[in-house]
């Protein structure tokens, strides 16, 4: 797809952004596993932690499109905070845009779109990864209250989460239909973040538990109706999913960035047909990808069916992402290996995309039953 004028305009102030100012952390960052708020607070400066949200509701007031090549462009310097870019757009601002009343916009979507306030998305369980309609955390309505129970597992941004949607069952005998999703907020009595994980890849980002144990919150903080949790979730996951691609394919491209300049300063390789025919390769592959996930953000932004081309995009990224990174790192030989180039840690960063917001596997089951009908 040919961007607009004022789509190239806003792909060359993130860029900008990503390569003056992220790209000389993003090394760093990962060695030390450390999360920057720094980074966070300008992304929120420069209005890119709500990009697709309404202005009267913080956000920048622009299209998934633009989104997406935010999150591509953070992205192709470090993998890390296009990961927190996209869970706090997605994940956290997207389910309260979607299923939130005017009132609790304004109490939640404002402070998270305006990057004031830190979001994280509470669905993955010990037991309820893949099949995620098996949540066992509890919502017990008493007095007018909810009383929840439970333990949440590998949540992005879980450990600096200040205002996190979550989903938890009212009655497990009704599977998907008894899952109800609410927000809580940091500092709630009952409800802590666990451990953050020391992780193979975006150690520059924060990978934690949710612990709930008798955590009181109000009526008012159930988003949507009751029972209505599971389909706000997984149509959250729907535009998850372009995000996680549009990662995938940022990851990718700055593998990509890393083995052109690496082939340029190696004369020999530049000679060498198979290394010509690889960055061929490398470089289709990334424009098809690109194409999908450009594809599904448009689809998103006019309101039609996204379901199918999201998990397309989601699933060829990351797959052929994994295939690029892999390559770049043997193109670059032994030095690949090591952190003297940052394709070691594309590999790493990449893993993630084809894990993250559905495996590989459930997007294959998803795109198969929109192709063949339930
Ligand atoms: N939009 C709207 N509704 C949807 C929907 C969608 N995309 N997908 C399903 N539904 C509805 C169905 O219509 C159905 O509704 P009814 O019963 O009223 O007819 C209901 O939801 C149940 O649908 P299914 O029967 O398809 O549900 P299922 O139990 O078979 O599971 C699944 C479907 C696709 C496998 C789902 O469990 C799933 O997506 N699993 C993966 C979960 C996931 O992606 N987790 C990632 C966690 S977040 C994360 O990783 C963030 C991070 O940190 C990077």
């Amino acid at each position: 797809m040919i961007l607009s004028e004022s789509h190239k305009k806003f792909q060359e102030k993130v860029r900008d952004f990503a390569q003056n100012e992220v790209a000389p952390l993003s090394r760093e960052l990962d060695k030390e596993a450390k999360f920057s708020w720094e980074l966070f607070h300008r992304m929120g400066e420069l209005g890119l932690l709500g990009i697709p949200i309404p202005k009267k509701y913080g956000g920048a007031g622009l299209d998934t499109l633009s989104y997406a090549i935010a999150v591509e462009e953070v992205g192709r310097v470090c993998g890390s905070n296009g990961i927190v870019l996209a869970a706090h757009t997605s994940l956290a601002c997207y389910p309260i845009f979607l299923a939130g009343s005017e009132e609790q916009k304004k109490k939640w979507l404002v402070p998270l779109a305006r990057g004031e306030k830190a979001g994280a998305f509470g669905l993955t369980e010990p037991d309820a990864g893949s099949d995620a309609a098996a949540t066992k955390t509890t919502a017990k309505l008493v007095d007018d209250k909810y009383v929840i129970n439970g333990t949440k597992r590998f949540i992005t941004s879980g450990y600096i989460g200040e205002i996190v949607p979550f989903v938890a069952t009212e009655d497990p005998s009704k599977r998907h239909h008894g899952i109800s999703a609410f927000v809580v907020e940091k500092g709630t009595p009952g409800f802590s973040p666990g451990k953050d994980e020391d992780k193979l890849g975006l150690r520059g980002s924060y990978t934690s538990e949710l612990i709930f144990e008798d955590c009181v919150i109000p009526k008012e903080n159930r988003l949507g109706a009751s029972g209505e949790g599971f389909k706000i979730f997984m149509q959250t996951l729907d535009g998850g999913r372009i995000s996680i691609g549009a990662l995938a394919l940022g990851i990718a491209q700055g593998a990509f960035d890393a083995s052109l300049k690496y082939v340029r300063e190696h004369e020999s390789l530049k000679r060498s047909q198979f290394i010509q025919g690889l960055l061929a390769d490398m470089g289709t592959y990334i424009e098809a990808a690109r194409g999908l996930i450009y594809d599904a953000a448009v689809l998103k932004d006019r309101g039609l069916p996204l379901t199918r081309k999201a998990a397309m995009a989601k699933l060829y990224a990351s797959e052929i992402g994994m295939w690029v990174c892999s390559k770049a790192v043997e193109l670059h030989g032994e030095a690949g290996l090591t952190n003297r180039y940052p394709v070691e840690r594309f590999l790493r960063d990449e893993k993630l995309m084809e894990i993250g917001e559905g495996t590989s596997e459930i997007q294959r089951i998803v795109i198969a039953r929109e192709i063949l009908g339930r």
